[in-house]
Formats: C-alpha cells, sequence, structure tokens
C-alpha cells in the first residue's frame, strides 16, 4: 500500500485533473509512490442547495467560505488518517521554499491540504490547522495551484521518484542556482554547445559546471551567495568575472 498520501479540501475538484495525469506526478501515482485523493467541500454542506459560503459579519464584500463544511471534511479524512497533518494554504502561511519542501519530503507524508477560496475562510478553523502555508507573496483565488505546487514540489524529493541524484543539482538544494544545461544538437542556429561538455573529461565539466552554478547566482541571485560557503577558488572565480565585466565596458566605451 503507498504510505505517501495527500488528500486535498478543495471546492474545485477537478481542477486537479490534469495534474494528476501529467509527468512525474502521474507516474508516483501509477508506481503507487504517493496517493492522491480529493474531498469536495460540498459533500459536507448542511443545506440542500450546497451552499458553503455567506457574506462576512461586520459588512465588506466578498463571500466567506463556512466554518463547519470545512471542518467537518477535515473531520472525516481524519478518520481514516487520524495522524494526518492539516495544511492551510493561505497567503498569510510560512513562506514556502525548497528547504520547507524537502524537510516536508522527509516526514512521514500524509497531508490533508485546505484550499480556501473566495474572500476567506471563516476563523474559527483554525484549531483544525497544523500549519499555514503560501507559495508567496501574492494573493490567487484560491488555494489550488498553491496545492499543486506543495505536492509537485514534495512528490520530486521522495527516494525514487525522480532518477537518483538528479534532484540533488536543483537550483536552491545548495543555496546555488543551477548550471545552464544543453542537449543535441551541438549547434543550434549558430550557437555551440561549450566545447569541455563534449571533451568526456568528468572531472573538467564538474568544475566547470560548479563555476557555472556560481556565475549564474552572482549574475540572478546575489543574496543566496550570503548563504553559501564561498571557497578560497570560488571567489576567485567571481572576482574574475567582475574583471571581465569592467573591462568589456571599458572596451565598449
Ligand atoms: N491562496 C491565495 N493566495 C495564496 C498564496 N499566495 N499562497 C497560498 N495560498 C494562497
Amino acid at each position: 500500500m503507498t504510505k505517501n498520501q495527500f488528500t486535498i479540501v478543495t471546492l474545485f475538484p477537478n481542477a486537479f485533473n490534469d495534474f494528476m495525469q501529467t509527468s512525474i506526478v502521474k507516474r508516483a501515482i501509477s508506481k503507487k509512490q504517493i496517493n492522491i485523493d480529493i474531498v469536495d467541500i460540498r459533500t459536507f454542506a448542511d443545506n440542500n442547495h450546497q451552499q458553503i459560503d455567506d457574506a462576512p459579519y461586520g459588512g465588506g464584500s466578498g463571500m466567506v467560505l463556512q466554518a463547519l463544511p470545512v471542518i467537518k471534511t477535515i473531520n472525516s479524512i481524519k478518520t481514516a488518517h487520524p495522524t494526518a497533518q492539516v495544511i492551510l494554504l493561505s497567503p498569510q502561511g510560512q513562506q514556502w521554499n525548497h528547504q520547507l519542501a524537502y524537510s516536508y519530503s522527509q516526514k512521514d507524508i500524509n497531508y490533508i491540504l485546505v484550499c480556501g477560496h473566495y474572500e476567506g475562510i471563516d476563523e474559527r478553523i483554525m484549531p483544525y490547522i497544523d500549519a499555514e502555508v503560501s507559495i508567496g507573496d501574492y494573493v490567487l483565488t484560491g488555494g489550488e495551484l498553491p496545492a499543486m505546487v506543495i505536492i509537485d514540489s514534495i512528490t520530486r524529493l521522495i527516494p525514487g521518484v525522480i532518477v537518483t541524484d538528479s534532484h540533488l543539482n536543483d537550483s536552491f538544494n545548495n543555496s546555488l542556482l543551477d548550471y545552464p544545461t544543453y542537449t543535441r544538437p551541438e549547434v543550434v542556429l549558430g550557437m555551440k554547445v561549450p566545447a569541455i561538455l563534449t571533451s568526456g573529461h568528468h572531472e573538467k565539466i564538474a568544475q566547470y559546471r560548479h563555476q557555472q552554478a556560481l556565475l549564474n547566482t552572482y549574475k540572478k541571485r546575489k543574496d543566496l551567495l550570503k548563504k553559501y560557503p564561498l571557497s578560497v577558488k570560488d571567489k576567485q572565480i567571481i572576482e574574475e568575472y567582475k574583471l571581465s565585466i569592467k573591462k568589456s565596458r571599458r572596451k565598449e566605451q
């Protein structure tokens, strides 16, 4: 039986159809490395019209998702998965990143992901929530896209889901961005693959890739380098790059 369980609590179950039938997530499901269940909050509406939202107390625009249908949904999932951790997707949550994805992938994977919608959810669901997660400082129309982001980023880190070691080179894995990659053909519209990559010299290729990852990070995300333990050689590579930029600027003048 699959151990790694995600249960999504949503008002839009169909939003996950393509996600579950695509690429690595699809393969992980078919190899029983993960299981994804989707539960429609409307199933737990306590009226004939299946209404699960209402106007906010105190006034204001928009509709608020009612607490009880959400609490009932969580409780019913918990009868099958009593140890599941309940994660609320919300722009107010802790910001998701690669380190968090890694730590979530190393625990027992049994998560209930609650997708909010409308203007928000009645605050009285909070005692049923273990963690609140945001995927960035912007407001989306609902938690469905964030739930997919979280499941995708955790799943690819589960041992055996993608080719061993391939995620060790991931951008952010060691606070460096990725090095540039190339595939056939060797020349595209006059642009050649760096010669070192076709040399077959594995040690030199590894050095080159590290150097490129370092410079990529320096050019695009200097802030990440503050967390990275630069070696003497690394510092030299960056200094040489800065010098080459200065020289090329002087030539242009
Ligand atoms: N719901 C709406 N916006 C969100 C965000 N940025 N992260 C997580 N859940 C959300």
